[in-house]
């Protein structure tokens, strides 16, 4: 595990009475792909927003290269190279596309024109160079999910933190974020992903790790997970399961 990007052991946070994370162990290589999946409420976004600084664990340890992150502010866990994504897009929706990525390019290039470049660049890669000077409120869904990984994408992570990018896409769209998910792992770009479009987490994870009621039920291969019991019992019963969750 020593060579891990990510090294998480025995997080644990609990909102109240409620454990909302539980001893959760896991780790993502650089370069990997890994899913967090499991049903709704099951503690995934907490996990997201321990990792990156938006909620302090109670106890457990989160490594990024080898450096505990316990403790970082949000700004501090992003130059370290820890970007996410909102499960509920908010961009700034009076600036333009190209202004609310700019925010996240100048976390690594502080001078304007230097930002911007980047910005576009970005925007190239996501297929949004077109829509960069509208507000980002006139984006349609699928354009938003886009720009909110595009934001992500401008503060040049080491490891990217996907919640969700494909809720509400149609199969096409969800194609489409599929190989931009794929074309931005090829850079060398980590990606830990939560996400209810099994197809889509079928073909992108190496790895899949099952959470329920905050616990950590399974980690293993998308086929070893597929045929899991407790996952089917916890997650996977229903027979179609895109159909059967948000
Ligand atoms: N800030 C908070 N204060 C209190 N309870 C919270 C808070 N954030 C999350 N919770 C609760 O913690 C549990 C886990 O929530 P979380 O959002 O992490 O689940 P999730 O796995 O992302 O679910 P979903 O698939 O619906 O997005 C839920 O019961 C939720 O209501
Ligand atoms: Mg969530």
């Amino acid at each position: 595990m020593s060579h891990a990007l990510l090294d998480v052991r025995g997080l644990s946070r609990r909102f109240g009475g409620l454990q909302a994370v539980r001893d959760l162990s896991f780790s993502v290589d650089e370069r990997e792909i890994v899913a967090l999946i499991g049903p709704n409420g099951a503690g995934k976004t907490t996990v997201f927003s321990l990792l990156s600084g938006f909620l302090a664990p109670d106890s457990g340890d989160m490594r990024l290269g080898g450096r505990s992150i316990v403790g970082r502010k949000p700004h501090e866990v992003c130059a370290l190279g820890v970007a996410r994504t909102f499960q509920i897009v908010r961009p700034f929706p009076k600036l333009t596309v190209l202004e609310n990525v700019l925010i996240g390019a100048l976390v690594r290039h502080p001078r304007r024109r230097d930002a911007e470049a980047h910005a576009r660049a970005v925007l190239d890669e996501v297929g949004l160079a077109a829509k960069a000077a509208q507000p980002a409120g006139t984006l349609t869904l699928s354009e938003r999910k886009r720009l909110e990984l595009s934001r992500a994408l401008a503060t040049e992570p080491r490891l990217l933190l996907l919640d969700e990018v494909m809720a509400g896409l149609n199969t096409t769209e969800v194609e489409r974020t599929l190989e931009l998910v794929r074309a931005i792992n090829a850079r060398g770009i980590a990606v830990l992903l939560i996400e209810h479009v099994m197809r889509a987490v079928m073909s992108l994870a190496s790895r899949i790790v099952v959470l329920n009621y905050g616990e950590r039920i399974a980690e293993g291969r998308p086929d070893e997970i597929a045929n899991d019991r407790r996952v089917i019992e916890a997650y996977l019963g229903e027979p179609d399961v895109d159909a059967a969750v948000p």
